[in-house]
C-alpha cells in the first residue's frame, strides 16, 4: 500500500519519479506528490491519480537531479492535497515519503506539539518527519543519525525516504515491514517499493532488510543497521522484462493477465515435472522432505484470493497426500492464540509477498517452531525471505489489483506440492500420479481454449451488467472457485456478490432467490455433479436466473440453465484451473460495461502492507 520512489544521479529526477509513480500506482492511487531539490526543496502534491500531479507540475520548475515521489493509499486522514505525501517538517527543511503505519503516532504528536511543532495534515507520516527534525535539532546531529534515532522511537511499519534542504546531495531511506528496493546504476541510485520503476534503468538491485538504513551521499551507498553497524549489501540481478509490466496492447492489465494464463501456468510448473518420465521435483520441498512426509498437520495462511487458492489446496492435499489441512485467514490466525507445534507445516500463500497479516502469521508460527513454506509470486519479497523454504509461482508481475494469473499459478504450484507429498508418502499411487501429471501438462492448452469463450461471456455480461446482487455456487473443488468468482465481481464492479457451497443454500441464502437474482453455478462433471444438478433445479424452481459453468458436451444442464458456458473436460483435481477462467472474464466485462476502473478499483490497493 502506497508506492514510493526516489532518484539521485546524473539524470533529471522528475521524469524518472513520475514514470516510477505510474508504475507503482497499483499500490495506491488516492493522491500523489513529489519533492525535488534544486535551489530549494520543493514539494508538489495533488489529490487523485499521478496524471493529475503531472498536469499540476507541468508549468513548474521541476529541474534537479535528486528527488522523491509517493502515490498514496490513505490510512490516516482522507485523500486530499494536504494529506498527500511528501510531508515537510515544521521548519520545511526536511521532507519524508512513507509507506506503512506508525502506531504510536498520537503519543508522539502530543509530545511534538508541546515542543512547538506544527502540523498541516492528519497523517502519521508528518509526525515521523517532525520527530526526525526534533531529534536533529536537539542532538545537533547528521540527518542520517537523526533518522536512526527516530527509528528507535517509532512503533509500526515503514519504508521511508527523507530529503533535506541542508544536505542537497543525500537520500536517507529505511525500512521495517514495508518493502524497499535500491536500484544500483552507473553513478546513479533508485529507491522504490518494488523493482518495477527501476528495471528500465538497471537490473542490479538490493532488497533492503528490516531495520536497515540506506544513505546515498556523493554517489556512494552505505547501508547500516539500526544499531549503526555497517552491512554488506547483496546485489541481485533481476530477470524481469520491461514488457511484463506494460499493457502490451490490452485495454487493461487485468485482461492482459487473464490472457497470459496459459503461459503463466506453464511457467509455474516448468522444471518441476516431466510426465513422460514420471519425474517431479521442487527444491523447497526436497530440503524439508522428511518434515513434509511426516507432517501431522498442514496449516495454510493467506488473505483474499490467495486464501481461496489455499482452500483448493485443502481439497488437494487431504485427498492426494492424506494430511489434515486447516486453511486460515492470516488476519484471524495471528490474533487468536492458535495451537501450533513443531510438527506442523505452515504454508503461507501470497502473490505480493508483502501482505502484513500473512507476514505476521508467519512470524507467529515461526516463534512456535513450525516449518514455514512460502508460495509467493514476487521474487525477493518479505514473505519469500521470511520463510524456511518455498516455491515461487513465476506468474510474472501482476499489476491489476484483481488477482487472476496469480491465483491459477498458486493453484498449479499447490497441486504440484500435493502430488509430490502424496507420492512420497505413498498415498498417491504411481498410475494416478502419472495420469495427473499428463493432465496437468494439458492444462495450458485447455486454458487457452477456455479463453476463447471471451466473446460469449461478453454477451452474457451485457445481460447482467445492471444486476445489484449475484450468487456464486459450487461444490467440492469448485466451492473455492465460487468464492473467488464472487470476490472478483465485487472488487471490480462493486456489485454485491456472495459465494456459497451449493448445499448450504438451503440453510439461508435460498431466501434471496427471485427472478432478479443471477446465480452462477459452477457445475462441471465431477463426483458431486448429480447433487449440483439438483441445486440448479432448486434455484430454477424459485425463478433464479442461472448462468452455469459446465463441462464441454454436458447435455443435461443446458436444458435447465438460462446461460451455459462450457469449459474443457479435465480431472476433478484440476478443474479450478479451468472453471475460474469464465468467472474472471465475466467480472472483467461486467466491470468495464459499468464504467468501473478495472485495474484500480476504488478503496483497494494491490499489496496490503498494513493490517
Ligand atoms: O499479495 P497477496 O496474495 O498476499 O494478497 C492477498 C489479497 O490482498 C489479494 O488476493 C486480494 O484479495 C486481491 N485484490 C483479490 O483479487
Amino acid at each position: 500500500m502506497c508506492g514510493i520512489v526516489a532518484y539521485v544521479g546524473h539524470r533529471e529526477a522528475c521524469p524518472i519519479i513520475i514514470k516510477g509513480l505510474k508504475r507503482l500506482e497499483y499500490r495506491g492511487y488516492d493522491s500523489a506528490g513529489i519533492a525535488l531539490m534544486n535551489e530549494s526543496l520543493n514539494v508538489y502534491k495533488k489529490k487523485g491519480k499521478v496524471s493529475e500531479l503531472e498536469a499540476f507540475i507541468a508549468e513548474k520548475d521541476v529541474h534537479g537531479h535528486i528527488g522523491m515521489g509517493h502515490t498514496r493509499w490513505a490510512t490516516h486522514g482522507e485523500p486530499n492535497d494536504v494529506n498527500a505525501h511528501p510531508h515537510f517538517s515544521s521548519s520545511k527543511s526536511i521532507a519524508i515519503i512513507h509507506n506503512g503505519i506508525i502506531e504510536n503516532y498520537a503519543a508522539l504528536k502530543t509530545l511534538l506539539l508541546e515542543k512547538g511543532h506544527t502540523f498541516q495534515s492528519e497523517t502519521d507520516s508528518e509526525v515521523f518527519i517532525n520527530l526526525i527534525e526534533d531529534i536533529r535539532t536537539n542532538n545537533h546531529c547528521s540527518l542520517e543519525e537523526a533518522v536512526r534515532l527516530a527509528l528507535h522511537e517509532v512503533v509500526g511499519a515503514y519504508a521511508i525516504v527523507v530529503l533535506s534542504k541542508d544536505d542537497p546531495d543525500q537520500l536517507v531511506a529505511a525500512r521495517k515491514g514495508s518493502p524497499l528496493v535500491v536500484g544500483v546504476g552507473q553513478g546513479e541510485y533508485f529507491l522504490a517499493s518494488d523493482a518495477t520503476p527501476i528495471i528500465e534503468y538497471t537490473s542490479d538491485v538490493i532488497y533492503l532488510n528490516d531495520h536497515e538504513i540506506a544513505v546515498i551521499k556523493n554517489g556512494e551507498l552505505d547501508i547500516r543497521s539500526k544499531e549503526d553497524v555497517k552491512q554488506t549489501p547483496y546485489v541481485q540481478r533481476l530477470e524481469m522484462a520491461l514488457e511484463s509490466i506494460e499493457k502490451g496492447g490490452y485495454e487493461h492489465f487485468m485482461l492482459k493477465e487473464i490472457f497470459e494464463q496459459p503461459r503463466s501456468i506453464l511457467d509455474s510448473m516448468r522444471g518441476r515435472m516431466i510426465a513422460e518420465s514420471n519425474h517431479m521435483m521442487m527444491g523447497g520441498i526436497r530440503e524439508f522432505e522428511n518434515k513434509f512426509v511426516n507432517a501431522e498437520r498442514i496449516i495454510i495462511v493467506a488473505c483474499g484470493t490467495s486464501w481461496h487458492a489455499g482452500l483448493v489446496a485443502e481439497y488437494l492435499i487431504e485427498d492426494l497426500a492424506r494430511i489434515p489441512v486447516e486453511v486460515e485467514y492470516a488476519s484471524e490466525f495471528r490474533y487468536r492464540n492458535p495451537i501450533i507445534s513443531e510438527k506442523d507445516i505452515v504454508i503461507a500463500i501470497s502473490q505480493s509477498g508483502e501482505t502484513a497479516d500473512t507476514l505476521a502469521a508467519i512470524e507467529l508460527a515461526k516463534s512456535k517452531g513450525a516449518t514455514i513454506f512460502g508460495i509467493c509470486n514476487v521474487v525477493g519479497s518479505s514473505i519469500a525471505r521470511a520463510t524456511d523454504a518455498g516455491a515461487y509461482t513465476h506468474a510474472g508481475p501482476e499489476i491489476g489489483v484483481a488477482s487472476t494469473k496469480a491465483f491459477t499459478a498458486q493453484v498449479t504450484v499447490l497441486t504440484l506440492v500435493a502430488m509430490i507429498i502424496g507420492s512420497k508418502r505413498g498415498t498417491l499411487e504411481t498410475t494416478k500420479l502419472h495420469e495427473l501429471m499428463v493432465e496437468l501438462e494439458n492444462i495450458p492448452d485447455k486454458v487457452e481454449k477456455a479463453l476463447q469463450l471471451d466473446e460469449q461471456i461478453q454477451e452474457i455480461s451485457a445481460m447482467f451488467k445492471d444486476a445489484t446482487n449475484f450468487l456464486y455456487l459450487g461444490r467440492g473443488y469448485n466451492f473455492p472457485v465460487a468464492l473467488e468468482g464472487a470476490l472478483k465481481l465485487k472488487e471490480i464492479s462493486y456489485i454485491h456478490a456472495e459465494g456459497y457451497p451449493a448445499a448450504e443454500m438451503k440453510h439461508g441464502p435460498i431466501a434471496l432467490i427471485d427472478a432478479q437474482m443471477p446465480v452462477v453455478v459452477i457445475a462441471t462433471k465431477d463426483s458431486s455433479y448429480e447433487k449440483i444438478v439438483s441445486n440448479i433445479q432448486e434455484v430454477r424452481a424459485r425463478k433464479g436466473r442461472v448462468i452455469a459453468i459446465v463441462t464441454e458436451g454436458d447435455n443435461v444442464i443446458p436444458a435447465m440453465a438460462d446461460y451455459v458456458i462450457e469449459v474443457p473436460e479435465t480431472s476433478e483435481h484440476l478443474v479450478p484451473l479451468l472453471s475460474v477462467i469464465p468467472l474472471q472474464l465475466l467480472s472483467y466485462h461486467i466491470a468495464v460495461m459499468r464504467g468501473c476502473n478495472v485495474d484500480q478499483p476504488r478503496n483497494l490497493a494491490k499489496s496490503v502492507t498494513v493490517e
